[in-house]
């Protein structure tokens, strides 16, 4: 037993017993495992036993102030514009953070996105960022708070000082089958996004095959959870539940998002990636206190477009640069007549992934240019021999595996499919 502290077995027991947590027991665990001194064997005794016990409300929101508390806390309060961010918690095909971004900040508010690189069959925002060539996702302090205050708009990494203990704790439960806890998703986001100093945050909530969240019932707890930590730690926090088992518009990959992005900030693009991007930005300039504010018309009028040109600009991006071009492209054609009645986001996303969009573990590196474009929607009709979707890959090598992969998604059948609504609900 450490001097001044707890044995760590005896926290874990607690936990697997079903018993509460104190403050006292919370705090020195997360502390003593971000300096070393409980083991990753031990956290993940904890962390399994958090999975199957669950938390109360108190033990998940002094569980996120410890984690917030392993860190710095930024202070964004003299950028001159309310700050707001917005989170996902991750889709196939979402791209909305980069229109959405600049959109928030054409209308007056600060968005200080903080973000992170995909692992498995969902994307990461820097990861598709980085198929701009000269753009860098790393920004000291200093260089965040200037563009902030500067440009409005700021998507880059999170640095190392923030929540320290997530970082660790993170990378132990993608390997020990305890990412799913709700009360450790919960805190894991709400930790970061509260130590980045937002003033307010708005959550998409995924929920579908190609979310974490399969079940409506699951997204509403995590939904909830989040809200209320946000709430505890005076930071404005709404939810809006969206469906995510059809992948977000027709582009799925790295540069071919960014492309489907700026048709967004054209004034174009797929509508439901404009639908959902329009919907989290009221509620993002609602929470700022700019409710009055008219997103459409600054995608309509190229604000949000000029904002996005300053924002990869000001990184280091060249918004000119055109999209890298894979070396293969493979076309998948409907077998029979019929109309789309479902395009699977789980299937899409695993062969985006297998074409070499994502990574499967952490140093892996990515393609810029492969991807999987759609062709077809839910709803639409098709004709035998109609394309429904192109696989994109640099090394023809990736293409039967991603072939596999996508081959059962995409369901046609004899009657028009009634095609769900995008936004589920609203929490907060
Ligand atoms: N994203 C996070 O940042 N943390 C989680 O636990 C899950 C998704």
């Amino acid at each position: 037993m450490t001097a001044g502290g707890f044995a760590a077995v005896e926290v874990i027991r607690t936990k697997r017993d079903g018993g509460t947590l104190s403050d006292g027991q919370i705090d020195w665990v997360i502390d003593a495992y971000t300096r070393g001194l409980v083991a990753d064997e031990q956290m993940s005794a904890l962390a399994m036993a958090i999975l199957l016990r669950g938390m109360t409300p108190a033990e998940v929101a002094r569980w996120t102030a410890a984690m917030i508390a392993s860190g710095e806390r930024l202070a964004l309060g003299d950028v001159g514009r309310p700050t707001v961010d917005k989170h996902s918690t991750g889709g196939v095909g979402d791209k909305i953070t980069l229109p959405l971004t600049p959109l928030v900040a054409a209308c007056g508010a600060a968005v200080p996105q903080l973000s992170g690189r995909g692992l498995g069959h969902t994307g990461g925002t820097l990861d598709k960022l980085e198929s701009i060539p000269g753009w860098r996702a790393g920004l000291t302090n200093d260089e965040f708070i200037r563009q902030l205050r500067d440009v409005g708009a700021v998507i880059c990494a999170a640095g190392d000082q923030l929540a320290p203990a997530d970082r660790k704790l993170y990378a132990l439960r993608d390997v020990t089958g305890t990412v799913e806890a709700i009360p450790l998703i919960a805190s894991s986001i709400m930790s970061k996004k509260i130590a980045e100093g937002t003033a307010a945050l708005v959550l998409d909530v995924k929920v579908g095959t190609g979310a974490f969240m399969k079940s409506l019932d699951d997204a509403r707890e995590l939904a909830a959870t989040m809200v209320g930590l946000g709430a505890a730690h005076g930071v404005r926090t709404v939810a809006l539940l969206t469906e995510m088992s059809t992948p977000l518009g027709l582009a799925v990959g790295n540069a071919v998002e960014v492309t489907e992005s700026v048709e967004v900030l054209a004034g174009g693009g797929p509508p439901d990636v404009v639908e959902l991007t329009l919907a989290l930005a009221r509620e993002m300039l609602a929470a700022a206190g700019l409710a009055d504010a008219d997103p459409e018309r600054a995608l309509r009028d190229g604000r949000a477009m000029d904002r996005w040109r300053a924002m990869i600009s000001a990184q280091g991006g060249d918004p000119d640069a055109p999209a890298p071009v894979a070396a293969e492209t493979e076309h998948v054609r409907a077998g029979r007549d019929g109309y789309v009645a479902a395009v699977d986001a789980y299937g899409i996303g695993v062969a985006a992934w297998r074409l070499g969009a994502g990574r499967a573990r952490k140093e892996d590196r990515v393609s810029a240019a492969a991807g999987v474009l759609l062709h077809r929607r839910p709803g639409d009709r098709v004709q035998a021999g109609d394309v429904l979707y192109e696989l994109r890959a640099d090394d023809a090598a990736r293409i039967p595996a991603a072939r596999a992969a996508a081959e059962s998604s995409v369901r046609i059948a004899d009657d028009r499919p009634t095609v769900a609504p995008l936004v589920i609900d609203r929490v907060g």
